[in-house]
């Protein structure tokens, strides 16, 4: 049963000792069935054995994840990814030499060894080869793929630290691995290359304009509130803290407390994100202010927003971004959580 489970154990991973022990440790519990959590450079997955569907369908139990939502196949090295799909077009090739190792998941149709729990019954499998040196390693030691999915439980806010993982999953699984605060910081960009034009499902830190410089072309980008359900992960209202969030543009500190005073009562515990108007706190309004940088503010992002469902607030207030590219990842995780 889920719930007589003890509390997950943790392995550090900071010396390169605690490094292979973690990465033995992991292999070991991957190799009998078992899910467990681990680093990876975009936020924590939850992973088990891709081949393997009893332990693929417990993924779904552990997380409450609807059985229509596929999950990502992580792999280590381009031989592996070509064992999980059917073909291996010229474009695979050449968006995987561009963006592998990295936050880049290919949709392609799938192989027959990959089982019908992954794919959500789907003919199409997502692939990732992912640049964390942890992960990496233990798809190494297993030598089969990973699926996982993020590693927190369905439609709440993905994990970017191990004491995410433990606060939402830590009854449910028997290790998380501590791999620090992850680098991305949001999930992998999705690009369909099953059909054509390729399209991107879901956006993410390698945006639109990179990958048409290798693709030469691109289905037309949707905002998520008109997006068809392509991918279940579309859905509107995803990736969202337990507070109320909403994106605001302020000149000064009088404009936003004006625009506070029309949406709120003066007692809503308020949090406020900022990256370049920085507005001053009060008695029930806290600030936190993140570099203007996309890489920067992708990377700080979720571990920001946990904090203020921690620390209680009723409403967060996030400064909207601009909009050019290498922003419209975040833009598109912000929108959904204020959905
Ligand atoms: O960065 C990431 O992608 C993280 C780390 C752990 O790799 N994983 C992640 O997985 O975000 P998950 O399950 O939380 O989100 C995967 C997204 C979902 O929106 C899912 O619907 C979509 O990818 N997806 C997976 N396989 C697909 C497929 N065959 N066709 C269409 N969409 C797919
Ligand atoms: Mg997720």
């Amino acid at each position: 049963m889920l719930t007589d489970m003890l509390e997950a154990r943790i392995l550090p991973t900071h010396t390169p000792e605690l490094f292979v022990a973690a990465v033995r440790g992991a292999a070991q519990l991957l190799r009998t069935g078992e899910v467990i959590a681990l680093p990876t450079e975009t936020v924590y997955g939850l992973a088990a054995n891709a081949l393997d569907a009893a332990a693929v369908e417990r993924i779904f139990a552990i997380k409450g994840r609807p059985t229509c939502n596929p999950i990502i196949v992580h792999v280590a090295d381009l031989q592996m990814a070509r064992r999980c799909v059917a073909d291996w077009p010229l474009l695979a090739a050449k968006l995987g030499a561009a963006f592998w190792a990295g936050p880049l998941t290919l949709v392609l149709p799938r192989s027959p060894e990959i089982p019908d729990a992954v794919t959500a019954g789907g003919l199409t499998v997502g692939i990732r080869w992912p640049s964390h040196r942890f992960v990496q390693a233990v798809i190494c030691e297993c030598g089969f793929p990973l699926a996982a999915p993020s590693a927190n439980r369905s439609n709440e806010l993905s994990s970017t630290k191990a004491e995410h993982v433990r606060k939402s999953l830590g009854f449910r699984i028997p290790l998380i691995v501590d791999g620090g605060q992850t680098q991305v910081g949001i999930e992998s960009t999705v690009l369909d290359i099953s059909v054509k034009p390729p399209r991107v499902l879901r956006r993410g830190m390698i945006h639109a304009e990179s990958l048409l410089a290798v693709t030469g072309e691109l289905a037309a980008a949707s905002c998520p509130s008109v997006e068809p359900l392509r991918s279940p992960g579309m859905l509107l209202k995803h990736y969202a803290p337990a507070a109320k969030l909403l994106i605001l543009q302020w000149s000064d500190d009088n404009d936003l407390r004006l625009q506070l005073s029309r949406r709120t009562n003066p007692a809503s515990q308020t949090h406020i994100i900022a990256h370049t108007h920085i507005p001053l706190g009060g008695e029930s309004t806290r600030v936190a202010v993140i570099a203007h940088d996309p890489e920067a503010f992708a990377r700080a992002i979720y571990a920001e927003l946990h904090r203020c469902d921690e620390d209680g607030a009723d409403l967060i207030v996030v400064e909207a971004l601009p909009n050019s590219p290498e922003w419209h990842g975040i833009t598109d995780r912000l929108k959904r959580a204020s959905a």
